[in-house]
């Protein structure tokens, strides 16, 4: 049974593919756009904090539990939990639901490195005619998707070794040179160091008349939080999966470590490289800085491509490498999810004694993912006319109903996520406690300064954190003041505080 779970062909491959998973659009486009709305260098601060004392403390436990249990998440959570077996099913729905949206994205990256390359020879496309082009033609949306599933398909069918790890090991080595080549083209415009100011000088956000006002830091940690469990490829099953592959041998500890700085280098590199360019044009060419759109989707396929159309002959070539660039972080990523669902039924058929095709597996995934994707690719972001509003003819448009994309984001990156975690720190920390995650991290031998750390964090900050997060999310979803804020993080609190104590009884 054990050899027909696929494993890493070493643990630099595992690290090349766990950074593959954690960098992807989050970092590449979520990172600028998110710090972009909320407040630079505070959004920043607040981010560099979550990912020390939640992300770090979550990706060690993950990883703990796959590699203890062996097991795809839900058969994880069912080997070591009571309370909390159900756990795994959102760690397999999530996935399930984001990559309905995340193919749709990964399909407009192959998009624009179409049109970039035919930009080289003439006629650069400009931004935002390029994306109503390709978001209103539902033939050009659904023949994106299918170009992405396939390469994703392709990928996961390989194997964790011969697939996942080979893409990732030239990917990820290649994507780093790519954002480097970027950085240095966008740091080079005039005016590039408005957005360098931006990001890293405290309070400039305001003082350079970015936004109005600064930001209510609650909310700057509900976004960051979200931002951060999303981008670290956390709550998802993802690292729970991979980490099922990983030898007894390997340091939790210090991979975690190495994932969650590299996940954030590539988050702040792709900040430096994105930003300052999309201030830089929008200067150039006499927009107001308030008026730049440094949010959504139109940073990265309207903004930037405008900053590509902008430079004249060379800026096809620099378009070609940078969406290049996004398409190896969305595939890694999306890899990640697919062998999460993946995951699960082949260790399913293994344990009732059967061998299944790894091939018939991922195909079956792929085509029910792409069957519900089709639908978000139709619908081009709300804009041909059955946007879920539309359909059920609701009153108010807004977050989470604007448009199948954001339907499924909502509850999966909106919900599920920050509620699975929360859950998950309850688990660990008070039902089955912080221990059995640490004799697992033993192997590699963990200090005991670690050790505190880790069940002062998993008991205390991470469930505090979550409620926040889940609060803002929600918020942000379905529209609300601050008072609501404050009151739906409270009940959300006294609910863990009601698990944490039952948990402890039973204990
Ligand atoms: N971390 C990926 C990103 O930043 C998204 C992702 C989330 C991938 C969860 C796998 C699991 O885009």
């Amino acid at each position: 049974m054990e050899n027909q779970r696929g494993s890493w062909g070493s643990n630099i491959g595992f690290l090349l593919a766990a950074v593959g998973s954690a960098v992807g659009l989050g970092n590449i486009w979520g990172f600028p756009f998110k710090m972009g709305k909320s407040g630079g260098f505070t959004f920043l601060l607040v981010y560099l904090f979550l990912a020390i004392f939640v992300g770090l403390i979550i990706m060690c436990a993950e990883l703990a539990l796959g590699r203890k249990t062996r097991k795809a998440p839900i058969a994880a959570y069912q080997a070591v939990s009571k309370k909390f077996k159900w756990l795994g099913w959102l760690a397999v729905l999530s996935p399930f639901l984001i990559m309905t949206f995340y193919s749709v994205l990964g399909g407009y990256c192959i998009y624009y490195i179409i049109i970039n390359l035919i930009g080289i020879f003439g006629g650069m496309p400009e931004g935002m005619s390029s994306f109503v082009n390709m978001i209103t033609s539902i033939p050009i949306s659904i023949g994106i998707l299918l170009a992405f599933m396939v390469i994703c398909f392709f990928i996961v069918a390989g194997g964790v070794d011969s697939g996942i790890e080979k893409f990732n090991k030239i990917g990820m080595p290649a994507l780093f040179v790519m954002l480097v080549i970027i950085i240095i083209r966008s740091l080079t415009l005039p005016n590039a160091v408005e957005g360098l100011k931006f990001m890293f000088v405290p309070g400039y956000a305001v003082k350079g008349g970015f936004i109005e006002s600064a930001p209510n830091l609650v909310a700057v940690l509900g976004t960051a939080g979200g931002q951060m469990f999303f981008s670290l490829s956390l709550a998802m099953g993802a690292m729970i999966t991979y980490g099922s592959y990983l030898g007894k041998e390997e340091n939790l500890v210090k991979n975690s470590g190495i994932i969650v700085f590299a996940d954030t280098l590539v988050a702040l590199l792709a900040g430096v490289a994105v930003i300052p360019a999309a201030v830089a044009n929008g200067i150039n060419n006499g927009i107001p800085v308030n008026e730049i759109s440094l949010g959504g989707p139109k940073l990265l396929f309207v903004t930037l491509q405008d900053v590509f159309h902008n430079m004249g002959a060379l800026g096809g070539v620099f378009g070609v490498i940078f969406y290049i660039l996004v398409l190896i972080a969305a595939i890694s990523s999306a890899i990640s999810l697919m062998e999460v669902l993946s995951a699960h039924f082949i260790d399913k058929a293994a344990e009732q004694g059967k061998t299944v095709s790894r091939k018939k597996v991922v195909m079956i995934v792929s085509v029910v993912i792409t069957a519900i994707a089709l639908l978000v690719a139709a619908d081009g972001l709300g804009s041909n006319g059955f946007s879920p509003a539309e359909i059920f003819g609701s009153a108010k448009v807004l977050d989470w109903n604007d448009c199948w994309l954001d339907f499924f984001d909502c509850w999966s990156e909106g919900i599920m996520m920050p509620l699975g975690a929360m859950l998950m720190a309850v688990m660990i920390g008070w039902e089955i406690g912080p221990q059995l995650t640490l004799d697992e991290v033993a192997h590699g031998d963990p200090s005991e300064a670690f050790k505190k750390f880790f069940t002062f964090c998993i008991k205390f900050i991470v469930p505090v954190v979550m409620a926040f997060v889940l609060a803002g999310q929600m918020i942000g979803f379905f529209g609300g003041h601050d008072v609501l804020f404050y009151i739906v993080s409270a009940v959300i609190l006294a609910v863990f505080w009601v698990f944490a104590a039952l948990g402890k009884k039973e204990a």
